[in-house]
């Protein structure tokens, strides 16, 4: 299915991953159309890429225009979404219904048209659960007044109302990113700890981490993300979920002396408690660790790019853009 030139819809594409996968999929001589309505998207990174391929400023709960897009393309990669911690706590009411209803508006198009969906999920519909994280294993939420938790609860309906299209005959594949990073993620206090680190530290402002900076996170390069992605079309996927990781794994603090190492940067470290940053009702996850056997026997795919390597493309970029 890879090899022929398919016509795809990238919901979410003005987004990081989004982008990405629009240059990657348009390099490999793939006819792609982007959508989104912008709000956490920067078209100004993407003037070039806009020129050469089609970009709507389209909701995903716009679900005539879906319909009518969906139609028209033979796969969709539904990344359209609000996400993070923090949105999900100052924003959860959009954030649920953003993701829920615009995921079932994607999901039902495809269905009626019988095109191809694959879905970003994420490492946060774990939650609490026991390290390394396998598709197949429990999941484990804090109490629901804990609105930390909404955003993985979104994905998790999300990824249950695919595997249920799944069943009424959808072709979907939900594929589980594990913290990517890359030019073009977003920085601000709030967004990934890599882009939040990199730019305080090329700014020579502190670099802060939240809590005592022993939680661990394992994290993944852009290309390797986006090829995951690609390979995930693959019919040999359909109803499955696939983990989307490296097994790399970091302790926050180390993080912070990496990148100011790699910077060239003199910011101090300075440690911020998490209740001085999240309203109350956060959680913080601990460990997480992707158990990455599906992706390597049914993808045949591992990542490619070493972390010291990702990190130093990724300061050289927003060395050139903060
Ligand atoms: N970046 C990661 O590490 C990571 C990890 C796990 C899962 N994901 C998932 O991958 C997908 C892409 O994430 P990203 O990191 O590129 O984030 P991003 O915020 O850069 O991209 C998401 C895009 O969705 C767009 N969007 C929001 N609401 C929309 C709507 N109603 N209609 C159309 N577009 C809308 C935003 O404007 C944004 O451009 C998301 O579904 C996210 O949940 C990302």
């Amino acid at each position: 299915m890879t090899q022929k030139s398919l016509k795809c819809l990238i919901t979410g594409g003005a987004g990081f991953i989004g982008s990405h996968l629009a240059e990657e999929l348009v390099n490999r001589g793939h006819r792609v159309t982007i959508i989104d309505n912008l709000y956490n998207g920067k078209q100004t990174y993407h003037d070039d890429l806009f020129q050469k391929i089609p970009f709507l400023k389209i909701s995903v709960l716009d679900h005539e225009m879906i319909d009518l897009l969906v139609a028209n393309h033979d796969v969709i990669f539904h990344l359209g979404a609000i996400l993070g911690v923090k949105s999900t706590m100052d924003r959860s009411v959009e954030l649920m219904e953003t993701n829920i209803d615009g995921t079932r508006n994607v999901l039902r198009a495809a269905l009626k048209y019988d095109k191809k969906v694959v879905f970003a999920s994420t490492s946060e519909v774990y939650g609490k659960a026991t390290p390394p994280f396998a598709e197949d294993g429990d999941r484990l939420y804090g109490a629901t007044n804990k609105l930390r938790w909404c955003y993985a609860v979104s994905k998790t309906l999300e990824e249950t109302l695919c595997l249920g299209y799944g069943l009424k005959g959808l072709k979907v594949s939900v594929v589980r990113y594990f913290n990517i990073y890359g030019p073009r993620a977003k920085e601000g206090p709030y967004a990934g700890v890599i882009p939040r680190f990199i730019s305080a530290a090329l700014k020579g402002d502190p670099i802060q981490v939240y809590g005592d900076g022993t939680q661990t996170r394992c994290f993944t390069y852009i290309s390797d993300a986006v090829e995951a992605t690609i390979r995930a079309i693959d019919d040999e996927c359909n109803n499955e979920i696939i983990n989307i990781g490296s097994q790399s794994e970091m302790n926050i603090l180390n993080l912070a002396k990496l990148v100011r190492k790699l910077s060239h940067s003199n910011s101090p470290i300075l440690y911020v408690p998490f209740e001085d940053v999240y309203p109350l009702g956060f959680e913080e996850i601990p460990n997480r660790y992707p158990d990455v056997s599906k992706m390597s026997s049914l993808l045949s795919f591992k990542p490619k790019v070493s972390f010291i390597e990702g990190l130093s493309e990724t300061i050289e970029w927003f060395k050139e853009n903060i």
